[in-house]
């Protein structure tokens, strides 16, 4: 179960984190966002998305009239991976391993919830719920699924906008990330284009 979440020893990343982050929302929720890890503040807090990549995802969540209290929000890898640097903690990338070992507790949270759709947020939720981060870009604003057959659409990662040097562009690829979300909502009441194999909206 979750709870075994604390114990986990799959892979070296517990050792210097201060706790996991397990995914958080109702059982039954149609809609998962999976982002990439814990960020320095989620790993103080225990809570994923609420550091300043939560500020970005909760705005984009209310412009498009989505609760997040109605979503189960979650990390492909549980533990924050961090370089220590004088009293900062830098963000490190999960690794592949770390990212394959994590995706059982992934799946476990996929399983147990059964959303209907899954929004992947950035490269490592890609690659572990696809097996590929090839192409994000291109592939970002479109509908894949799982290899189970749960639909996801694609989109950049909060982090990567904050991360933009650019005020203009960072407002245009804000802009970028709300309409994905928008699509989300929209899938989610059977108003978004078809997503199977073929169609428009899934043609890279
Ligand atoms: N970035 C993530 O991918 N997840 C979080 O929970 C916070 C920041």
């Amino acid at each position: 179960s979750l709870t075994a979440l604390k114990g986990c020893r799959r892979c070296p990343l517990w050792e210097h984190a201060t706790q996991p982050v397990a995914g958080e929302g109702p059982e039954d929720a149609a809609l998962m966002f999976v982002g990439e890890q814990p960020g320095d503040t989620e790993d103080l807090t225990g809570r994923p998305f609420t550091g300043p990549a939560g500020q970005v995802f909760d705005t984009a969540l209310q412009v498009n009239g989505i609760r997040r209290q109605e979503a189960f929000v979650t990390n492909a890898v549980k533990h924050f991976k961090f370089r220590p640097r004088g009293k900062r903690r830098l963000h490190q990338n999960p690794d592949r391993d770390e990212i394959a070992h994590c995706k059982w507790w992934l799946d476990l949270e996929i399983q147990r919830v059964a959303p209907r759709l899954i929004v992947a947020m950035g490269g490592t939720a890609l690659e572990s719920l696809t097996g590929s981060r090839d192409g994000l870009l291109k592939r970002r604003g479109r509908f894949e699924q799982t290899p189970e057959g749960t639909p996801i659409l694609v989109t950049v990662h909060p982090s990567y906008i904050l991360r933009l040097p650019d005020d203009r562009l960072r407002a245009e690829e804000t802009a970028r990330f709300q309409t994905d979300l928008a699509l989300a909502a929209r899938w989610l009441v059977g108003d978004a284009p078809d997503w199977t194999a073929g169609s428009p909206a899934s043609r890279a």
